[in-house]
Protein backbone atom coordinates (compact mmCIF):
# COMPACT_ATOMS: atom_id res chain seq x y z
CA UNK A 1 0.00 0.00 0.00
CA UNK A 2 0.64 3.65 -0.69
CA UNK A 3 2.25 5.67 2.38
CA UNK A 4 -0.74 8.22 2.08
CA UNK A 5 -3.26 5.35 1.44
CA UNK A 6 -1.37 3.44 4.55
CA UNK A 7 -2.09 6.82 6.68
CA UNK A 8 -5.45 7.23 6.09
CA UNK A 9 -6.56 3.18 6.59
CA UNK A 10 -4.67 3.72 10.11
CA UNK A 11 -6.34 6.63 10.76
CA UNK A 12 -10.11 5.24 9.94
CA UNK A 13 -8.84 1.95 11.93
CA UNK A 14 -7.37 3.95 14.94
CA UNK A 15 -10.93 5.99 15.13
CA UNK A 16 -12.61 2.95 15.01
CA UNK A 17 -10.89 0.96 17.85
CA UNK A 18 -10.35 3.87 19.96
CA UNK A 19 -6.50 3.40 20.31
CA UNK A 20 -4.08 5.87 20.12
CA UNK A 21 -0.49 5.77 19.30
CA UNK A 22 2.98 6.22 21.25
CA UNK A 23 6.22 6.20 19.84
CA UNK A 24 10.04 6.50 21.09
CA UNK A 25 12.32 9.25 19.62
CA UNK A 26 14.04 6.78 17.55
CA UNK A 27 11.20 5.50 15.73
CA UNK A 28 11.16 6.33 11.72
CA UNK A 29 9.46 9.53 10.76
CA UNK A 30 7.02 7.90 8.82
CA UNK A 31 5.64 6.94 12.68
CA UNK A 32 6.54 9.74 14.29
CA UNK A 33 4.39 11.80 12.07
CA UNK A 34 1.28 9.33 12.64
CA UNK A 35 1.67 9.33 16.58
CA UNK A 36 -0.52 10.96 19.08
CA UNK A 37 2.73 11.15 21.10
CA UNK A 38 6.68 10.98 20.82
CA UNK A 39 8.96 10.56 23.92
CA UNK A 40 11.17 9.40 26.01
CA UNK A 41 11.05 6.42 28.23
CA UNK A 42 10.08 8.19 30.91
CA UNK A 43 7.38 10.99 28.99
CA UNK A 44 6.00 7.41 27.69
CA UNK A 45 5.54 5.63 30.64
CA UNK A 46 3.94 8.30 31.95
CA UNK A 47 2.15 9.15 29.26
CA UNK A 48 0.91 5.96 28.84
CA UNK A 49 -0.99 6.25 32.44
CA UNK A 50 -3.14 9.27 30.82
CA UNK A 51 -4.49 7.76 27.77
CA UNK A 52 -7.98 7.58 27.02
CA UNK A 53 -9.39 4.78 24.73
CA UNK A 54 -9.10 0.88 24.45
CA UNK A 55 -6.04 0.45 22.88
CA UNK A 56 -2.67 1.40 22.76
CA UNK A 57 0.22 0.71 19.98
CA UNK A 58 3.16 0.77 20.70
CA UNK A 59 5.99 1.91 18.61
CA UNK A 60 9.20 1.16 20.58
CA UNK A 61 11.33 -1.58 22.02
CA UNK A 62 9.71 -4.57 24.13
CA UNK A 63 10.49 -3.16 27.60
CA UNK A 64 8.82 -0.04 26.69
CA UNK A 65 5.51 -2.03 25.25
CA UNK A 66 5.47 -4.28 28.73
CA UNK A 67 5.93 -0.78 30.78
CA UNK A 68 2.28 0.42 28.89
CA UNK A 69 0.86 -2.61 29.36
CA UNK A 70 1.81 -3.46 32.85
CA UNK A 71 0.40 0.22 33.78
CA UNK A 72 -2.70 0.30 31.69
CA UNK A 73 -4.38 -3.35 32.64
CA UNK A 74 -7.87 -2.43 31.54
CA UNK A 75 -6.48 -1.59 27.49
CA UNK A 76 -4.87 -4.09 25.04
CA UNK A 77 -1.24 -2.73 24.29
CA UNK A 78 -0.42 -4.03 20.67
CA UNK A 79 3.45 -3.42 19.49
CA UNK A 80 3.74 -3.43 15.74
CA UNK A 81 6.94 -5.84 15.21
CA UNK A 82 7.28 -8.14 18.29
CA UNK A 83 10.97 -8.67 17.29
CA UNK A 84 11.67 -4.72 18.58
CA UNK A 85 14.30 -6.56 21.44
CA UNK A 86 16.38 -4.06 23.44
CA UNK A 87 19.43 -6.44 23.24
CA UNK A 88 20.48 -4.38 26.39
CA UNK A 89 17.18 -5.37 28.40
CA UNK A 90 18.14 -9.01 27.60
CA UNK A 91 21.24 -8.75 29.48
CA UNK A 92 20.05 -9.02 33.04
CA UNK A 93 17.70 -11.59 33.45
CA UNK A 94 16.15 -11.93 37.37
CA UNK A 95 18.32 -14.57 38.62
CA UNK A 96 21.39 -12.33 38.43
CA UNK A 97 19.38 -9.47 40.37
CA UNK A 98 18.11 -12.52 42.63
CA UNK A 99 22.38 -13.48 43.43
CA UNK A 100 23.08 -9.22 44.07
CA UNK A 101 20.47 -9.02 46.80
CA UNK A 102 21.66 -11.91 48.80
CA UNK A 103 25.02 -10.65 48.37
CA UNK A 104 24.20 -7.29 49.08
CA UNK A 105 21.41 -7.40 51.30
CA UNK A 106 21.36 -3.91 52.88
CA UNK A 107 21.25 -2.67 49.13
CA UNK A 108 18.45 -1.38 47.60
CA UNK A 109 17.98 -2.17 43.62
CA UNK A 110 17.37 0.33 40.86
CA UNK A 111 16.73 -0.82 37.57
CA UNK A 112 16.77 0.84 34.46
CA UNK A 113 13.50 0.92 32.95
CA UNK A 114 15.63 -0.90 30.28
CA UNK A 115 14.92 -4.63 31.70
CA UNK A 116 12.33 -6.72 31.18
CA UNK A 117 9.03 -7.53 33.34
CA UNK A 118 10.75 -10.35 34.95
CA UNK A 119 13.05 -8.80 35.84
CA UNK A 120 12.18 -5.39 37.15
CA UNK A 121 9.67 -7.45 39.38
CA UNK A 122 13.16 -7.87 41.82
CA UNK A 123 13.51 -4.22 41.30
CA UNK A 124 12.50 -1.87 44.85
CA UNK A 125 12.39 1.07 41.89
CA UNK A 126 12.74 1.99 38.05
CA UNK A 127 14.47 4.96 36.46
CA UNK A 128 14.99 6.40 32.91
CA UNK A 129 17.73 8.25 31.58
CA UNK A 130 15.94 11.24 32.57
CA UNK A 131 15.40 10.67 36.29
CA UNK A 132 18.50 8.20 37.38
CA UNK A 133 20.96 10.05 39.61
CA UNK A 134 17.32 11.34 41.07
CA UNK A 135 15.71 8.69 42.05
CA UNK A 136 18.80 7.26 43.41
CA UNK A 137 19.49 10.52 45.58
CA UNK A 138 15.94 10.02 46.93
CA UNK A 139 16.28 6.71 48.74
CA UNK A 140 17.16 6.01 51.78
CA UNK A 141 20.10 3.20 51.37
CA UNK A 142 23.51 3.73 51.05
CA UNK A 143 23.95 1.02 48.93
CA UNK A 144 22.54 0.73 45.38
CA UNK A 145 22.33 -2.46 43.33
CA UNK A 146 22.06 -0.32 39.65
CA UNK A 147 21.78 -2.15 35.90
CA UNK A 148 21.83 -3.27 33.45
CA UNK A 149 23.37 -0.26 31.73
CA UNK A 150 27.26 0.13 32.84
CA UNK A 151 27.61 3.99 31.42
CA UNK A 152 24.17 4.85 32.91
CA UNK A 153 25.64 3.46 36.30
CA UNK A 154 28.82 5.35 35.49
CA UNK A 155 26.83 8.63 35.63
CA UNK A 156 24.86 8.71 38.44
CA UNK A 157 28.17 7.30 40.57
CA UNK A 158 29.20 10.91 39.63
CA UNK A 159 26.04 12.46 40.76
CA UNK A 160 25.81 10.63 44.39
CA UNK A 161 28.11 9.61 47.36
CA UNK A 162 26.19 6.36 47.74
CA UNK A 163 27.93 3.70 46.76
CA UNK A 164 26.84 2.07 43.21
CA UNK A 165 27.25 -1.81 42.38
CA UNK A 166 26.67 -2.06 38.10
CA UNK A 167 24.80 -5.29 37.34
CA UNK A 168 26.25 -6.97 35.27
CA UNK A 169 29.22 -5.57 35.20
CA UNK A 170 29.63 -5.07 31.37
CA UNK A 171 25.78 -4.17 31.00
CA UNK A 172 25.72 -1.60 27.49
CA UNK A 173 24.06 -0.60 24.70
CA UNK A 174 25.60 -1.60 21.32
CA UNK A 175 24.39 1.59 19.87
CA UNK A 176 25.85 4.10 22.14
CA UNK A 177 28.83 2.29 22.45
CA UNK A 178 30.00 2.96 19.14
CA UNK A 179 30.48 6.59 19.93
CA UNK A 180 34.05 6.92 21.06
CA UNK A 181 35.69 10.54 22.47
CA UNK A 182 37.47 10.67 18.85
CA UNK A 183 34.24 11.08 16.90
CA UNK A 184 33.12 14.12 19.39
CA UNK A 185 36.72 15.85 18.84
CA UNK A 186 36.20 15.68 15.32
CA UNK A 187 33.01 17.54 15.13
CA UNK A 188 34.51 20.11 17.87
CA UNK A 189 37.05 20.93 16.01
CA UNK A 190 34.75 21.55 12.57
CA UNK A 191 32.03 23.24 14.41
CA UNK A 192 33.90 24.80 17.49
CA UNK A 193 30.52 26.85 18.52
CA UNK A 194 28.58 24.02 18.95
CA UNK A 195 26.64 22.26 22.33
CA UNK A 196 27.66 19.43 22.79
CA UNK A 197 24.54 16.62 23.58
CA UNK A 198 25.48 13.42 24.62
CA UNK A 199 23.17 10.50 26.00
CA UNK A 200 24.11 8.80 29.14
CA UNK A 201 24.27 5.29 27.76
CA UNK A 202 27.70 6.73 25.64
CA UNK A 203 31.12 5.66 27.54
CA UNK A 204 32.52 7.97 30.48
CA UNK A 205 34.61 9.12 28.09
CA UNK A 206 32.61 10.63 25.75
CA UNK A 207 30.01 11.38 28.65
CA UNK A 208 33.15 13.86 29.91
CA UNK A 209 33.29 15.45 26.28
CA UNK A 210 29.74 16.56 26.99
CA UNK A 211 28.42 20.31 27.05
CA UNK A 212 24.86 18.17 28.35
CA UNK A 213 24.09 14.87 29.20
CA UNK A 214 20.86 14.25 27.99
CA UNK A 215 17.91 11.56 27.85
CA UNK A 216 16.75 11.90 24.22
CA UNK A 217 13.42 14.51 25.57
CA UNK A 218 16.02 16.44 27.63
CA UNK A 219 17.81 16.95 24.38
CA UNK A 220 14.42 18.20 22.93
CA UNK A 221 14.07 20.55 26.28
CA UNK A 222 17.75 22.15 25.73
CA UNK A 223 18.03 22.47 22.31
CA UNK A 224 15.03 24.70 22.57
CA UNK A 225 16.12 26.62 25.76
CA UNK A 226 19.81 27.05 24.60
CA UNK A 227 21.33 30.55 23.17
CA UNK A 228 23.41 28.00 20.76
CA UNK A 229 22.57 27.56 17.33
CA UNK A 230 24.66 24.73 16.34
CA UNK A 231 24.74 20.91 18.55
CA UNK A 232 26.72 18.15 17.59
CA UNK A 233 24.16 15.15 18.75
CA UNK A 234 25.46 11.78 20.26
CA UNK A 235 22.64 9.47 20.26
CA UNK A 236 20.49 7.42 18.01
CA UNK A 237 20.48 8.80 14.56
CA UNK A 238 16.56 8.79 15.13
CA UNK A 239 16.75 11.98 17.16
CA UNK A 240 19.13 13.82 14.94
CA UNK A 241 16.03 13.72 12.71
CA UNK A 242 13.25 14.77 15.33
CA UNK A 243 15.51 17.70 16.37
CA UNK A 244 16.03 19.08 12.85
CA UNK A 245 11.91 18.72 12.83
CA UNK A 246 11.06 20.80 15.61
CA UNK A 247 14.13 23.12 15.66
CA UNK A 248 14.02 23.91 11.95
CA UNK A 249 16.24 27.68 12.61
CA UNK A 250 18.85 25.53 14.40
CA UNK A 251 21.56 22.52 13.34
CA UNK A 252 22.59 19.58 14.42
CA UNK A 253 25.47 17.53 13.98
CA UNK A 254 25.60 14.20 14.31
CA UNK A 255 28.38 12.46 16.04
CA UNK A 256 28.25 9.60 14.58
CA UNK A 257 25.67 8.99 11.38
CA UNK A 258 25.90 5.17 11.53
CA UNK A 259 24.17 4.85 15.28
CA UNK A 260 21.34 3.19 14.27
CA UNK A 261 19.10 1.17 16.62
CA UNK A 262 17.77 -1.88 14.81
CA UNK A 263 15.35 -3.39 16.40
CA UNK A 264 13.56 0.23 17.18
CA UNK A 265 13.84 0.54 12.96
CA UNK A 266 12.22 -3.05 13.21
CA UNK A 267 8.62 -1.07 13.07
CA UNK A 268 6.87 0.52 10.00
CA UNK A 269 3.59 2.02 9.00
CA UNK A 270 2.69 -1.41 7.15
CA UNK A 271 3.55 -3.36 10.45
CA UNK A 272 1.60 -0.63 12.68
CA UNK A 273 -1.37 -1.27 9.80
CA UNK A 274 -1.31 -4.58 9.87
CA UNK A 275 -1.67 -4.64 13.74
CA UNK A 276 -4.30 -2.55 14.51
CA UNK A 277 -5.93 -4.33 11.07
CA UNK A 278 -5.79 -7.64 13.00
CA UNK A 279 -5.68 -6.78 16.56
CA UNK A 280 -2.00 -8.78 16.45
CA UNK A 281 1.03 -8.67 18.69
CA UNK A 282 -0.86 -8.09 21.78
CA UNK A 283 1.85 -7.40 24.41
CA UNK A 284 0.89 -9.33 27.24
CA UNK A 285 3.30 -9.80 31.02
CA UNK A 286 1.69 -12.57 33.45
CA UNK A 287 -0.58 -11.07 36.01
CA UNK A 288 1.63 -11.64 38.89
CA UNK A 289 5.05 -10.43 37.42
CA UNK A 290 2.83 -7.28 36.24
CA UNK A 291 1.65 -6.56 39.73
CA UNK A 292 5.74 -6.16 41.43
CA UNK A 293 6.84 -4.68 38.26
CA UNK A 294 4.15 -2.21 38.50
CA UNK A 295 5.10 -1.21 41.87
CA UNK A 296 8.62 -0.41 40.82
CA UNK A 297 7.28 1.55 37.81
CA UNK A 298 5.00 3.15 40.08
CA UNK A 299 7.49 4.08 42.57
CA UNK A 300 9.40 5.73 39.67
CA UNK A 301 6.61 7.41 38.45
CA UNK A 302 6.32 9.34 42.49
CA UNK A 303 9.80 10.03 42.86
CA UNK A 304 10.86 11.48 39.71
CA UNK A 305 8.85 15.48 39.17
CA UNK A 306 10.22 16.88 35.88
CA UNK A 307 14.10 16.10 35.25
CA UNK A 308 16.08 18.40 33.19
CA UNK A 309 19.38 18.13 31.34
CA UNK A 310 23.03 18.45 33.80
P1 LIG B 1 15.54 7.56 26.48
O1 LIG B 1 14.67 7.21 27.62
O2 LIG B 1 16.54 8.63 26.79
O3 LIG B 1 14.74 7.88 25.26
O4 LIG B 1 16.43 6.29 26.14
C1 LIG B 1 15.87 5.07 25.78
C2 LIG B 1 16.82 4.23 25.09
O5 LIG B 1 16.59 3.09 24.82
C3 LIG B 1 18.07 4.85 24.72
O6 LIG B 1 18.79 4.00 23.99
FE1 LIG C 1 18.21 -0.76 23.51
FE2 LIG C 1 20.28 0.72 22.77
FE3 LIG C 1 18.30 0.34 21.07
FE4 LIG C 1 17.99 1.90 23.23
S1 LIG C 1 19.33 2.27 21.48
S2 LIG C 1 16.57 0.36 22.50
S3 LIG C 1 19.24 0.81 24.73
S4 LIG C 1 19.67 -1.22 21.90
Amino acid sequence: MQLERLREEILKLKAEREAIILAHNYQLEEIQLLADYIGDSLDLARYSTKVKGKVVVFAGVDFMAQTAAMLNPDKTVLIPDPEARCPMAAQLPPELVRAAKLKHPGAAVVLYINTLAETRAEADVVCTSANAAQIVNALDEEEIIFGPDKNLAWYVQQRTDKKIIPLPDFGYCYVHRMFTPADILLRKEEFPDAEVLVHPECDPEVQKLASHICSTSQMLIRARASPAKRFIIATEIGMVERLRREFPEKEFIPALETAVCQQMKKHSLQKLYESLHDMKHIVTVPPDIAAMARRATERMLELSGRATSD
